[in-house]
């Protein structure tokens, strides 16, 4: 594959960006460049609230689409974009790169065997110890992020492990949302999203997801977790370990996983799809899956009740 064009209304960081990886035009107008390229695919990662505007362009101007998560700061919008991608009959594909790491599929693949059974309780997390990004630029501005670190790590992990679980359906969630760091910072007068969500989430297989994400807390260190409990076997990831039972004695299994990255095999991935025009591994369905319960994290703390996901 070959890319023929960047669009950002920085020119500078766009010329900087096409001087880097040898790309041939910029564009400060995304729909412009849209009109003038015969594209085949558009990479959508430009801040979370233009995520639908620039999708649905891309989508109706014929290219398929890999958008950067989370799909949109509300499952409002990202309805419209797998919409729009339908009626256009493109692919839709979300960039969650942590499905594509080596011990993500090394794991997926002792699950797809039967290894854990039936997945019916997972706890996963993205918790910073001190680590919010651009303060006071978009990311700690609620209308363009939709949020803080929930919506920024919380929906890789909570992604992760739905993939990981096999994609079941949400039915309800019950959250809390703290902003106990940002405000208090230089340049936090205008902060208005959480700095720790925490999260109960139930899917209709009856299976029970904890869910948490910071992008400031107390704690010794940054971690990034997912621990599955099956009804044949449990597994962490990072590292990778699976815990089991064999001829009646429990077992600690660590397989060796291929170092691939994540971001890398999920671009060659989009480019595949194309070609041999497949269904990817993350389709704008599961995006929007991710942010329904989002959504209703978001609601849920607000109001202090569980909130139901349609
Ligand atoms: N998957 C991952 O690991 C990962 C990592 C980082 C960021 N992201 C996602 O990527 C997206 C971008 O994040 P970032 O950290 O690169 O942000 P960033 O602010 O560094 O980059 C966003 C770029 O979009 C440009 N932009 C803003 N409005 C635009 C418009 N109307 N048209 C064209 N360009 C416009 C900005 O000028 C900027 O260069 C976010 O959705 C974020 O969640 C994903």
């Amino acid at each position: 594959a070959e890319i023929v064009a960047i669009a950002d209304v920085n020119e500078e960081r766009a010329k900087a960006t096409a001087e880097e990886f040898g790309v041939p035009r910029v564009y400060t107008d995304y729909e412009k460049m849209l009109q003038q390229e015969d594209l085949d695919g558009v990479s959508v990662c430009t801040p979370n609230s233009l995520h639908a505007p620039v999708a649905i362009a891309a989508f109706e101007s014929g290219c398929h689409v890999l958008c950067e998560k989370p799909i949109a700061t509300s499952a409002a919008e990202g309805q419209k974009m797998v919409e729009a991608g339908k009626k256009a009959g493109k692919i839709f594909m979300m960039a969650f790169n942590n499905r594509f790491r080596g011990d993500t599929q090394v794991l997926k693949t002792y699950i797809e065997q039967g290894r854990l059974g039936r997945i019916y309780y997972a706890k996963t997390g993205w918790i910073r110890r001190r680590g919010i990004p651009g303060m006071g630029g978009w990311f700690t501005t609620k209308a363009m992020s939709g949020g803080g670190p929930l919506i920024d790590l919380g929906v890789h992990v909570l992604d992760l492990t739905m993939y990981l679980m096999g994609n079941p359906k949400p039915v309800s969630a019950y959250g809390s949302t703290y902003a106990e760091f940002g405000p208090r910072m230089p340049g936090g007068e205008k902060y208005d999203v959480e700095d720790l969500a925490a999260a109960i989430v139930k899917f209709s297989d009856g299976a029970t997801v904890f869910l948490e994400a910071s992008w400031a807390s107390n704690i010794e260190r940054e971690r990034f977790y997912v621990t599955l409990m099956g009804t044949e076997g449990g597994a962490d990831l990072e590292p990778l370990r699976i815990y089991t039972e064999e001829n009646g004695h429990q077992v600690d299994i660590a397989p060796q996983a291929p170092a691939v990255h994540g971001h890398h095999a999920e671009a060659r991935h989009f480019v595949d799809c194309i070609k041999e025009n497949r269904t990817p591994l993350a389709t704008g369905e599961h995006g929007l899956d991710v942010v329904k319960i989002l959504d209703a994290i978001y609601q849920s703390a607000g109001t202090g009740e569980m909130v139901r996901i349609a």
